[in-house]
Parts: structure tokens; C-alpha cells; sequence
């Protein structure tokens, strides 16, 4: 299931949930960045939970609920935490924007967004090359305080 909607679909089995992504669904908002698990460009959501889709082969994903950032925003209207990132000019470029709010959107959830330090510290698999990371803070902080999940939420 992606983003709502279910595929049948048949892979070699070294294909990453990366490759399947981008290549078989064309949904291409899900970066490739290093594809070694550093850099967070792939983050996505399975299941609720954040993962690196460049480390996770798309066969161990069979059966489960995956969400990439086009699935934020279905029917064009923008996700919260894409409007705070909008509002605090938290990107710069297009490249590790998708990761950093998908991984944004689950420290919310999360209940990790208490503090700045605590922000820092969760949205740090996610880098940015151009420094964007002050407004970025910026932005999780808005969308947590908004959504009222700054605090609690799940562990
Ligand atoms: S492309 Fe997956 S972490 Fe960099
Ligand atoms: S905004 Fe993408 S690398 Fe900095």
C-alpha cells in the first residue's frame, strides 16, 4: 500500500524500496541521495514510522502502509508541517526537503519536538548541505506547537 493505494507489483529482490519508489511508482519526491543511510534524502514512512528507503529492500515492505511525501499532500493541499516549512523558508533546495518533513512529520507523532535540542537531535539522520537547519528547527517547533504535539504522543 502506497499512499493510500494498493500495488501489485513484482521485483527483483535486490531492489530497495528506493528504486521501487522512484522508478516503478515514478514518485519521485523521495530523494536519492548517498543511498547508504546517511544523508536522510530517502526518508519514508512505513507503517507510521520513519525508515531510509535506500537501506530496505522493497520485497520486505510487502503488505505494509508506506507514505512518501506526495502522500501528504493527496489532494494538493498542503501537509501542516509543509505549510511551517513554507512559513520559516526551512529549505533551500528541493533535494533533502522531502526527507527532513517526512522525517519531521514522525518526531511530531513521535512526541520528540519538546524542545529545540530535542528537534536537533531527532531530524539529525537528516542533513542539509546549505544550512537551512535554523528555520528548519523553526518549522518543526511551529507545526509541533500547532498540531499540540510538541509534548507526549508516541514513544
Ligand atoms: S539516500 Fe538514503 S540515506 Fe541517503
Ligand atoms: S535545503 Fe536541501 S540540502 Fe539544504
Amino acid at each position: 500500500m502506497v499512499n493510500g493505494a494498493e500495488h501489485a507489483l513484482s521485483f527483483d529482490p535486490r531492489t530497495t524500496l528506493l528504486d521501487a519508489l522512484r522508478d516503478r511508482l515514478h514518485l519521485t519526491g523521495t530523494k536519492k541521495g548517498c543511498s547508504l543511510g546517511q544523508c536522510g534524502a530517502c526518508t519514508v514512512l512505513v507503517d507510521g514510522e520513519r525508515i531510509v528507503s535506500c537501506l530496505t529492500l522493497a520485497v520486505m515492505q510487502d503488505g505494509r502502509e508506506i507514505t512518501t511525501i506526495e502522500g501528504l499532500a493527496p489532494e494538493g493541499e498542503l501537509h501542516p508541517v509543509q505549510e511551517a516549512f513554507v512559513a520559516h523558508d526551512g529549505f533551500q533546495c528541493g533535494y533533502c526537503t522531502p526527507g527532513q518533513i517526512m522525517s519531521a512529520v514522525a518526531l511530531i507523532e513521535e512526541g520528540h519536538a519538546g524542545s529545540d535540542a530535542e528537534i536537533r537531535e531527532w531530524m539529525s539522520g537528516n542533513l542539509c548541505r546549505c544550512g537551512a537547519y535554523t528555520n528548519i528547527v523553526d518549522a518543526v517547533r511551529a507545526a509541533a506547537a500547532k498540531s499540540g504535539a510538541a509534548a507526549g504522543g508516541r514513544s
